[in-house]
Order: C-alpha cells, then structure tokens, then sequence
C-alpha cells in the first residue's frame, strides 16, 4: 500500500516512521507534503523510503492511502480532492469536516472509497458504536486540560480569558460540538469524532474545563440509551513535541493503520 502524508508534524511523523519501521513489505510512505516544506524535507530525509516531497494534489494522484495531519483548516479539502479521485483517506483534523460531513460521506459511498477517523485521544467508541443500534438518549464529553494547552484558541482570545490567572478548575465552555469545535479547533478534535461516531454535532455536548492542577489531557465520555450506560476516562499523556496532540492521539492512528492491513478485526 502507498502511502501519502500531508502535514510532517508530530503525528504525521511518527506515522511516517512507523510505516517505514514496522509495517516493512505492507506498507511504504511514498509522498510527503506539507506548508512548510523544510518539515517535509526533513522527515523524507529520516525514512528508508525517500518519499516525493510535493503539492496535496500529486500526492493524492500517486497513492492508495491519504494520510492527512495538518490542520483542520484542510482536512475538509484533503478529504473530499481524495474520496473524489477514489483514494482511501484517514483525517486527523476530524474538526474540518463537521461543516459539510454528510455531503463528504456521501461521495465516499459513490466512489467506493474509505473514510478512516481514529479515536484519537479518546476511548469508547466501539461500545458507542454498537448503543447506535438502540436509541441513545445523551452522549457528553467532558475535557480538561492544563490552561497552557488551550492557548491560543479562537474562544480563549474572543471572551479576553487569562489562562495564566485560572488558579483553580475553570468550566470555559458548554455547548454542542459545532461550537466546540469552532472555538477550539486545535484542541477538541476529539469532540468531532465522537460526534460522528454517534448522534451528531448537533446533539452531543461538550465541556472544557481548564484545569491548573493537572498535567494530563483528561477526556471523559458518557453515554446513556437503552442498552445502559457507557462511562469511559482517559488521562493522556502530552506528546512531548506538542502539548496539544495527546500521545494516545498517535497510538491511535498507528492502530488504525495497521487495521487497515490486518485481515482479523477486534472489537466493534
Ligand atoms: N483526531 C485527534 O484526536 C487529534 C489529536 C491530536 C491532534 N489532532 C490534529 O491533527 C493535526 C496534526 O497534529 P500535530 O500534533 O501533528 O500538529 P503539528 O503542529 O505538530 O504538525 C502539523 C504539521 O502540519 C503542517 N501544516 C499546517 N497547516 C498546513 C496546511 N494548511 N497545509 C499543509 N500542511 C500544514 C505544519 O507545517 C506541521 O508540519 C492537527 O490538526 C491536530 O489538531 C487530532
């Protein structure tokens, strides 16, 4: 399988290197892009592969599988120049494709090719996947973060909030994962993806909470329906070049990765 990775930062690195290390003869990185093209320089220097540094769209043209790790600003884009030309595509700025999801969806459908979101820094999406064969009532994530990884967000600068002041646990947001996601795009991807894993962007509530005692990105998720509940927490470890992306964020795409490969599925 060729891969292509667009954007050369932390996650699409390591992916680069666990493609080129551990799924040796299955997989080969064959085409790098990204804005800033020294990122992508450097990282096709790294691997055994040398792959094409170039533009998204003679990346899409030469691969089967596109991988996109850029920003939610693109991913949108990314997805729907890939599914167009038929090419499988696994998103990780999954907050880029709530604005016109369904229509991206179903072009995939149209032209028999895959959409992969990974979990990302969340768990619980296999038991949410299976509850949507009942009715789910309420699907809530509940995040907190140090103030420092939530610098910069459109949200934080428009209300003039000081993240250096919060001395103790701060509720920031309540609200849908469209809003979610517009006032944090970096950093709540993973409010997107449960959103389409279950009952939509619209309906599943979101709260960001900063939180000065802690070091870890906590993501909480509760789901009510008639098969019970489903109460999941998980306490992620920053990755360490970059304290926005939780390191479970890259496990996750590695494990995606390599389900695409395997022949055995686990788990829903
Ligand atoms: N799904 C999840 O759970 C999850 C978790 C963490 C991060 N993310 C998202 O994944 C993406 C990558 O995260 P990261 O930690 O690797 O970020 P990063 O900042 O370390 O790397 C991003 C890379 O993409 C490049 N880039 C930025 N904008 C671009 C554009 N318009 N076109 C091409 N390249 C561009 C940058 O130059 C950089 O090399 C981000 O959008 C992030 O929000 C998703």
């Amino acid at each position: 399988m060729k891969v292509g990775i667009i954007g050369c930062g932390t996650i699409g690195s390591k992916l680069a290197e666990h493609i080129d290390k551990d799924l040796r003869g299955r997989a080969r990185v064959t085409a790098l892009s990204d804005i800033d093209g020294k990122n992508a320089k450097k990282l096709s220097a790294k691997l055994r592969s040398r792959p094409k540094v170039g533009p998204v769209e003679r990346l899409i043209r030469s691969v089967d599988l596109v991988i996109e790790a850029a920003s939610p600003k693109i991913s949108g884009d990314v997805a729907r120049k890939a599914v167009n030309a038929g090419k499988d595509v696994m998103v990780m700025s999954t907050g880029g494709l709530l604005k016109s999801y369904r229509s991206l969806f179903e072009l995939a459908k149209k032209r028999k090719a895959h959409i992969y979101l990974p979990s990302g820094a969340i768990c619980g999406l296999d038991g949410l996947k299976g509850a949507k064969f009942s009715g789910i009532s309420k699907v809530t994530l509940t995040t907190r973060k140090p103030p420092e990884g939530l610098k910069g967000a459109p949200y934080v600068i428009r209300h003039n909030i000081n993240l250096g002041k919060i001395k103790s646990e701060k509720v920031l947001f309540e609200g849908d994962a469209f809003r979610a996601m517009e006032g944090f795009p970096a950093n709540i991807n993973v409010a997107a993806t449960l959103s389409l894993c279950g009952i939509g962007p619209g309906k599943t509530r979101v709260k960001i909470i900063a939180s000065p005692s802690i070091k870890r990105n906590i993501h909480e998720i509760e789901v009510e329906g008639s098969f019970g509940k489903l109460v999941t927490r998980t306490e992620n470890i920053p990755s360490p070049d970059n304290p926005k992306t939780s390191y479970m964020a890259i496990l996750s795409a590695m494990a995606t990765l390599d389900g695409i490969l395997e022949s055995v599925t686990i788990g829903t």
